[in-house]
């Protein structure tokens, strides 16, 4: 997978470097770009923003910079009135993806991370003060799929956060990047629920035990017991993730009790 983010805070992006995304880059299962946006600008000043049409507060960032600079780094046409060039590949996997982090767009979820992680290539915008101007969203969309994201019902001061978050979710997802498979197998989401307790050595730290269960060896109780912890701790805490969990009778049990 491919990765370029454009922003105006290219430091703000250098923990795409590290930890675990960096071992996916010197595994060579991940690439990185990012990308100063006022490489892109043409005056003195190097702006990227004004203010907005129809007032009010705030500053909107400038289209022809972003066209720019997404052009370049999506090989699209350097005017998008062009549509000459790319027409899109029938392989959802290679098309590029436009992802744009705004309070506004689409709450991004374990399965949006899923179907990020089958494209080999994803482009952030990261938009500052009011966003962007809409229209180079509407003109990429003539060239790539582009998608709104929200990282949850809060506003950031500017997309950066949202690109490490989103990237984490993504990149950890691609075989090879994780040692043990396993781990996001049985993460919280991945069957719809919120992942239970975990413990570990001490047995008894500070006067307080492990459950007994889980040194029983019983694997089949062990599983049981997790199960329950996981649908006792979603019903407390999201209830509203049960309505799209397919529950047995032993569940019904467990939230009954
Ligand atoms: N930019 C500002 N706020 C955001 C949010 N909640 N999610 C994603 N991007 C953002």
């Amino acid at each position: 997978m491919r990765i370029d983010a454009l922003t105006i805070f290219p430091e703000y992006l250098e923990p795409l470097g590290t930890a675990i995304l960096g071992r996916a880059q010197t595994k060579g299962l991940l690439e990185v770009g990012v990308h100063d946006l006022r490489n892109w600008t043409r005056d003195v000043h190097r702006s990227v923003d004004d203010t907005p049409f129809g007032g009010g507060p705030g500053m909107v960032m400038l289209p022809g910079v972003w066209w720019a600079g997404l052009s370049e780094v999506l090989g699209l046409p350097t005017s998008p009135q062009d549509s000459s060039e790319t027409t899109p590949s029938d392989d959802v996997g290679r098309r590029p993806l436009l992802v744009v982090p705004t309070p506004a767009g689409r709450p991004f979820t374990q399965q949006l991370a899923e179907e990020f992680a089958t494209r080999s290539h994803l482009v952030f915008a990261c938009g500052r003060y009011e966003g962007i101007d809409q229209r180079v969203f509407d003109a990429a969309a003539e060239h790539v799929d582009v998608v709104e994201v929200s990282l949850g019902d809060y506003v950031l001061i500017g997309g950066e956060v949202a690109v490490l978050a989103i990237s984490e979710a993504v990149v950890r997802l691609i075989p090879g990047v994780l040692g043990n498979q396993r781990s996001h197998e049985e993460d919280s989401f991945s069957d719809g629920l919120l992942e239970g307790p975990s413990y570990t050595r001490p047995e008894v730290w500070e006067g307080i035990a492990v459950p007994e269960v889980l040194k029983s060896g019983n694997h089949a109780r062990i599983d049981r017991w997790r199960r329950d912890q996981s649908l006792l701790r979603t019903a407390e805490r999201r209830p509203e993730l049960l309505a799209d969990v397919e529950l047995d009778k032993a569940d019904f049990a467990v939230l009954r009790s």
